[in-house]
């Protein structure tokens, strides 16, 4: 007998590690959308990937918009949290504390309130996958306003995991990975931050977002595995 095609939702899909999970998943039995709220970038990403995808813009910020796209979507089987916010960097002396709540409004939020909006129409013998970061289990200088954010993800995982059950709820930790996410600094700068994690991290490099991806799809795909954190870092947690 021919197994059912699932299909996933990456929130957050036309770039990066998004982008990078719905190359990995896309194939006979999987169907993906992708989302964004840049419609160009999006489009250019679904013809990376041969519009072999589905795609649809909105932010993911904005509830009314979130409400729509999940109210029109129809039954699905693993939702994909990879929207981000980049804020938060910086030495705690010096940090604008706004910037925390400005990163649960671009990051956690979104991510939190697109479950609560997928729950109607979420196979409970699917997935969810968060994204968080490394920031939030390492003891390094410059990351407590990050880390805090990408913290409130991990808290809530296990919770979720057994609130929502059957659904399978977790989580994914990236180190530093070569993504868009970076392009705020000059290339220079951002050459020479990659170089120094690459120093720090084991393996000797920093993440490509395939590697962060490879995670995901493990988590999607593996029907035993619920309430956990994938720390995806090459070991620089241990390094840092
Ligand atoms: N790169 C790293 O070093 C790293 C490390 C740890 C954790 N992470 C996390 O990994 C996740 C993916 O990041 P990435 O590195 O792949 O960055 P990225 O290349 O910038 O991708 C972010 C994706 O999210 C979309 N997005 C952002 N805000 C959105 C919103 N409000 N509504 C809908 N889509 C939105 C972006 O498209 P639009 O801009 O068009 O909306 C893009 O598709 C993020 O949660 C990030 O915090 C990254």
């Amino acid at each position: 007998m021919t197994e059912k095609t699932q299909h996933t939702v990456i929130i957050g899909g036309s770039s990066g590690i998004g982008l990078a999970t719905a190359r990995k998943l896309l194939g006979p039995g999987m169907k993906v959308t992708i989302t964004g709220r840049n419609e160009e970038k999006l489009k250019g990403a679904w013809k990376s990937l041969g519009g072999a995808a589905e795609k649809a813009a909105f932010d993911a910020s904005k509830p009314e918009e979130v409400s729509r796209f999940f109210g029109d979507l129809g039954p699905f089987d693993h939702l994909v949290l990879a929207a981000s916010g980049g804020k938060g960097l910086g030495p705690f002396q010096t940090l604008d504390l706004a910037d925390i709540a400005n990163g649960v409004d671009e990051k956690v939020r979104p991510q939190l309130s697109c479950l609560q909006a997928a729950l109607p129409t979420l196979s409970k013998s699917g997935s969810v996958t968060f994204i968080s970061a490394v920031s939030a289990q390492v003891a390094m200088p410059g990351v407590a306003g990050i880390g805090a954010i990408n913290g409130m993800l991990l808290t809530v995982v296990p919770i979720l995991a057994v609130e929502l059950k059957p659904l399978r709820v977790n989580v994914v930790a990236p180190g530093v990975i070569d993504t868009p996410w970076w392009d705020f600094l000059p290339d220079a700068k951002r050459q020479a931050i990659f170089a120094e994690y690459a120093g720090k991290t084991p393996v000797g490099r920093v993440g490509r977002a395939e590697d962060v991806a490879g995670a995901i799809a493990f988590l999607v795909s593996n029907g035993f595995v619920t309430g956990q954190v994938l720390t995806c870092d090459g070991g620089l947690r241990f390094a840092a």
